[in-house]
């Protein structure tokens, strides 16, 4: 089989470019801005363009052509970035991906599209259904949303391409979380997603800043369990994921935000080293307005019914939030040097050496 994976450098592509390789005779051609974590796998099976995929839009017509599925996963991934640029967000995650879509359509190429979890927003059930639960954006002045809104109307796009012909599937990650997630020597506020920004904080002895007190919930994926549902996604046996919408998120690690930070703590301590940070550890309160701008509005809980993927895929999240976090501060803790309590020297973290 023939993948090509759009933004194969990113946090998703790049794992799962390595997991397909691993474990399949498939090959592999990606486009990304940078070939940075992907560069150690170039060979028969693989090939990285690097390149800026709202340009190279003959590469990608011609690559989408030979390909057997696409993944088309380039996208901004923080909310601050939704706030502060939604122009920028709504062309690349819009834009961009609607011609990725429609050339899949013009050569009857299925797609494998990433939704996001963002797209339930503020909807009011427990646990969010991919056929029952209204998606509940908030206003318009609140340029937050406008990264759900652009993947909604695809999902729609794409359902809709769907009654034409076309072969697909949506996915919805919950919050995953794992080594390359985003780079943690990256310090200014919302600069990445908040695993990766505590983390930054916690090694640098910088107080952890609590978004409205932290009271806020997510239920928080390990990488592992995520790629194994999409791996089961692009086998496809007997044609299970054709056509459907999966939520892939771990309900059993749904946590606060608080509760995520203080776990963060404890974990961080248990390494040699790292013993301090349980006492200097600091988190400070702070408004969604003060943090990200007066654009943003928060979900207040994020819990997936992941019962669509259990009985098509077969698929259960295994890894627990304490041991996914040990696991990934593990892996960034062994790059950095400790402690000098507030100055820690970062060492290519954000590059998944040990995956
Ligand atoms: C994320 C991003 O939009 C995407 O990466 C993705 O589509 C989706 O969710 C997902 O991964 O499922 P969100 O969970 O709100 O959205 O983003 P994070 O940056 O990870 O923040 C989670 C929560 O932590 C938010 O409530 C935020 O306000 C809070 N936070 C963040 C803090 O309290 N402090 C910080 O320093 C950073």
């Amino acid at each position: 089989m023939n993948v090509l994976i759009l933004g194969v450098n990113g946090f998703i592509g790049s794992a799962l470019a390595r997991r397909i390789l691993a474990e399949t005779d498939w090959t592999v051609a990606g486009m990304d801005l940078a070939d940075d974590r992907v560069r150690a796998l170039a060979g028969p099976r693989f090939l990285c363009q690097t390149g800026d995929l709202t340009l190279e839009r003959e590469w990608v017509e011609a690559q989408v052509a030979r390909a057997d599925v696409v993944l088309p996963l380039a996208a901004c991934a923080t909310p601050a970035s939704y706030v502060r640029e939604p122009i920028e967000t709504f062309e690349l995650v819009f834009e961009e991906n609607l011609r990725v879509v429609r050339a899949c359509v013009r050569h009857g190429v299925r797609v494998v599209f990433p939704s996001t979890s963002e797209v339930y927003a503020m909807c009011p059930d427990e646990a969010f259904n991919e056929e029952t639960s209204p998606l509940v954006l908030g206003p318009v002045s609140r340029e937050r949303w406008i990264y759900a809104c652009a993947k909604q109307m695809l999902d729609r796009v794409i359902w809709a391409y769907g009654h034409r012909g076309l072969r697909f599937t949506l996915f919805r990650p919950f919050n995953w979380f794992g080594p390359g997630l985003d780079d943690p020597s990256r310090a200014a506020d919302g600069s990445s997603r908040v695993v990766t920004q505590f983390l930054g904080h916690l090694m640098r002895g910088e107080p952890l800043r609590l978004v409205d007190g932290g009271r806020q919930r997510r239920a928080f994926t390990y990488l592992d369990d995520g790629l194994d549902a999409l791996m089961r996604i692009l086998r496809n046996e007997d044609g299970r994921a054709d056509g459907r919408i999966f939520n892939l998120g771990n309900p059993d690690n749904d946590a606060s935000i608080a509760g995520l930070a203080e776990t963060m703590v404890e974990v961080l301590a248990e390494l040699p080293g790292w013993e301090h940070v349980r006492r200097a550890a600091r988190m400070v309160p702070v408004t969604g307005e003060a943090y990200y701008g007066r654009g943003y509005q928060d979900t207040p809980r994020r819990l997936p019914d992941i019962r669509a993927a259990r009985e098509h895929l077969g698929w259960a999240p295994r890894v627990s939030l304490r041991d996914g976090l040990a696991r990934m501060i593990g892996h960034y803790a062994a790059d950095a040097i400790p402690p000098t309590p507030g100055i820690v020297h970062f060492t290519g973290v954000g590059v998944p050496t040990r995956a």
